[in-house]
């Protein structure tokens, strides 16, 4: 036993060495046959001599792990962001606001990387928590999935008690590749690289996630000073020194002209790079000054990140075709020639409605330009008219649904289409994909596909027919893909649904002009749907925020639908509303507010939440439309804008004072 455990340390070392050098040096040093062999040797011995595997073995690596969910974990010290910067000006200003403060500052010029954010702990040199950044304060453990990332060191190679912060992401030819095979077994494509990397770590089975061959670049020490450390740019050396990734394209620069010409550079080399970058982040380098300069709630304000503005590329624009709506709007799609824009191959493009694709006089086969920037969804921004050849074919809208053949009707004075036959299958179709949405009823495991599919089946016709699903099991257990796991999951996931919340099931409905807000507003109103079919439409016009058409939509829509109502009320579906009803304050009610800073003993969600009880909205900057803004210790920017306005302003004892008496 001795020996093994001998070879076991043997073998882990060479594993770990042999990773270390592939993935983070890129210099390999064993040949990928050897490095399978020692794999499957301590694979071996640990099926073995189970008791001989730690918890932090090379084996790990290929993932086997399964959590049944993720545990929450509050951060020592908050996962910060980054205040972002979009030209040279506000650059410059970022510049100037620390030179007031008199410093001289040195910075170092980083790729941002397009992944999430991630805090990896040790414990003596051993790896035992990766956790997400969550909403900053408490992330997910997500240990399980980080041990599969090669180049993210399973031991360190000093035995410190540490934290590291950064990114993991996804290299773009991985996207591809995945990509490619998931077309082949017919799966729909991982949109980009962010969301890739994402939704690879919140997996629960960490073998998915070792698939997806992540990368990881470590760029942040929150205790410098435990180590004695006076610069970032020493810090970032020694976190490579432990071991860990660092882009070796850090640099420091001496001014801000120096940050523009990093910028441009990185402009340059942008496209070769194997990740996908979507800006510069620009620190300061002196730890004591970034200490001096100080934080504020969110952002630190020794750093800022310059995001590079939209890109564009050329495609041609295949066809134009037409896709239904639930609620029978004709949506003109472009059909593109697949071209990769920022990490995502865009193949389709909305084109909204006849107008938008008449104004831009788009034609079949024109070469068009894209444009996307960041989260946003990409767009034809305009045709190529000197790049035509005489091949193109003029766009013509259609005047008869793709799917039913019904005629097209338009609302007078509306520009859009609509299938106005209530038994159009697409209409049906897409109409229960939004009750069983995350933000409607929150059915999960009944993707797009399944739904679609269930109905061509004949197992659901209507929203209500998702109740009976449960008595079609074996039925549907018959067809290709529908597992008894799977297939019982959905029917405890639909059971689950009964218990919502009035405003999910009213939302759910695809009534017209009711959002989630309209649909929390008539909910807390009126307490439950019995009450809500009573009202009138000037009952519903006296409340706030509710107008003319809104009403009319909900009265006319309980009025034709009454009967399905009866029926999800007889299934058992919760009719009541579960949330806090409305209370009015003078102070509060109507007013738009701000936070800016921290307010003692109450976090700022705690505070937005008693706000929005009380009928007060609150936003995100400060505007001539903001009437009051509350300014804790540490204000951002948006206690400068406040007084520049000339706004109202609720100090942290007046802030309390006012709130005292509520909740
Ligand atoms: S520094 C206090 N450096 O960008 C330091 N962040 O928009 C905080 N990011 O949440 C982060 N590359 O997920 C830093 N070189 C880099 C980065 C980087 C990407 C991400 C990170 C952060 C977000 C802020």
């Amino acid at each position: 036993m001795e020996e093994l455990k001998k070879r076991v340390e043997e073998l882990t070392k060479i594993l770990n060495e042999a990773n270390y050098n592939y993935y983070v040096k890129d210099e390999p040093t064993i040949t990928d046959q050897e490095y399978d062999k020692y794999l499957r040797e301590l694979i071996n011995i640990e099926n073995l001599h189970p008791e001989l595997a730690k918890e932090n073995s090379p084996t790990r690596r290929v993932g086997g792990e399964v959590i049944d969910k993720f545990n929450k974990v509050v951060h020592e010290k908050p996962m910060l962001s980054l205040a972002n910067v979009f030209n040279e000006d506000e650059i410059k200003d970022f510049d100037n606001k620390i030179k007031k403060e008199g410093f001289k500052p040195e910075y170092v010029c980083e790729y941002k990387i397009d992944g999430l954010s991630v805090a990896l702990l040790y414990e003596k040199g051993k790896l035992v928590r990766g956790v997400t950044r969550g909403d900053g304060v408490t992330g997910e453990d997500i240990t399980h999935n980080v041990k599969t990332i090669k180049c993210i060191p399973l031991e360190l190679k000093k035995p410190l008690d540490i934290e590291v912060r950064g990114e993991i992401f996804m290299n773009k030819n991985t996207l591809e590749k995945i990509n490619a095979s998931r077309k082949e077994e017919g799966l729909p494509l991982l949109q980009n690289v962010r969301n890739a990397a994402a939704g690879s770590i919140r997996q629960l089975d960490s073998k998915i996630a070792a698939k997806r061959e992540l990368d990881n670049f470590i760029y942040y020490l929150p205790e410098p000073e435990k180590y004695n450390i006076k610069t970032h740019m020493e810090a970032l050396e020694f976190m490579e020194s432990l071991g860990f990734k660092i882009n070796p394209a850090n640099k420091i620069v001496k001014n801000i002209d120096e940050v523009l010409e990093f910028i441009e550079q990185a402009k340059q080399k942008r496209n070769n790079l194997a990740y996908e970058i979507d800006g510069i982040v620009i620190k300061v380098n002196n730890i004591q000054m970034q200490e001096e300069l100080g934080y504020t709630a969110k952002y630190p304000k020794w750093a800022t990140a310059y995001k590079f503005p939209a890109q564009e590329v050329l495609t041609r624009l295949k066809d134009i075709i037409f896709t239904v709506g639930r609620t029978g709007r004709i949506t003109p799609n472009a059909v593109l020639e697949p071209v990769i824009l920022m990490g995502s191959t865009i193949s389709r493009a909305t084109l909204h409605n006849e107008e938008y694709v008449k104004e831009k006089q788009l034609m079949i086969n024109d070469i068009v330009s894209i444009r996307k920037a960041g989260d946003v969804i990409p767009e034809v921004v305009e045709a190529k008219i000197d790049r035509r050849t005489g091949q193109e074919i003029p766009f013509k809208m259609i005047d008869r649904c793709p799917m039913c053949k019904e005629k097209l009707e338009k609302n007078a004075g509306q520009v859009d289409y609509y299938c106005k036959n209530e038994k159009c299958p697409k209409r049906n179709i897409e109409g229960i994909i939004h009750y069983v949405s995350r933000d409607a009823m929150n059915i999960d495991g009944l993707g797009e596909e399944i739904v679609e599919e269930l109905y061509n089946l004949g197992f659901i016709k209507n929203i209500s027919d998702l109740y009976f699903l449960k008595n079609k099991k074996e039925k549907i257990m018959e067809f290709d893909g529908y597992g008894e796991k799977s297939v019982n999951k959905i029917i405890e996931n639909i059971e689950k649904s009964k218990e919502n919340s009035l405003e999910r099931l009213l939302f759910g409905l695809g009534i017209r002009e009711i959002g989630t807000k309209t649909a929390k507003i008539l909910a807390s109103n009126f307490s439950n749907m019995d009450m809500l079919m009573q009202a009138s439409i000037e009952e519903l016009e006296s409340i706030k925020d509710i107008g003319k058409i809104t009403a009319e939509s909900v009265v006319n829509y309980l009025k034709e639908n009454k009967e399905l109502i009866e029926k999800l009320k007889e299934i058992g579906i919760n009719m009541q509303y579960l949330g806090k009803s409305k209370k009015e304050n003078e102070l509060i009610s109507g007013k738009k507010f701000v936070i800016t800073g921290t307010i003692k003993d109450i976090g700022r969600k705690e505070i937005k939440e008693i706000i929005e009880n009380y009928g007060g909205n609150v936003s995100e900057s400060v505007s001539k439309n903001t009437d009051i803004v509350i300014v804790g210790s540490n204000p951002g920017s948006k206690y400068e804008e406040a007084i520049r306005l000339n706004r109202t302003i609720w100090d942290e004892e007046k802030t309390l004072e006012a709130l005292k008496n509520l909740q």
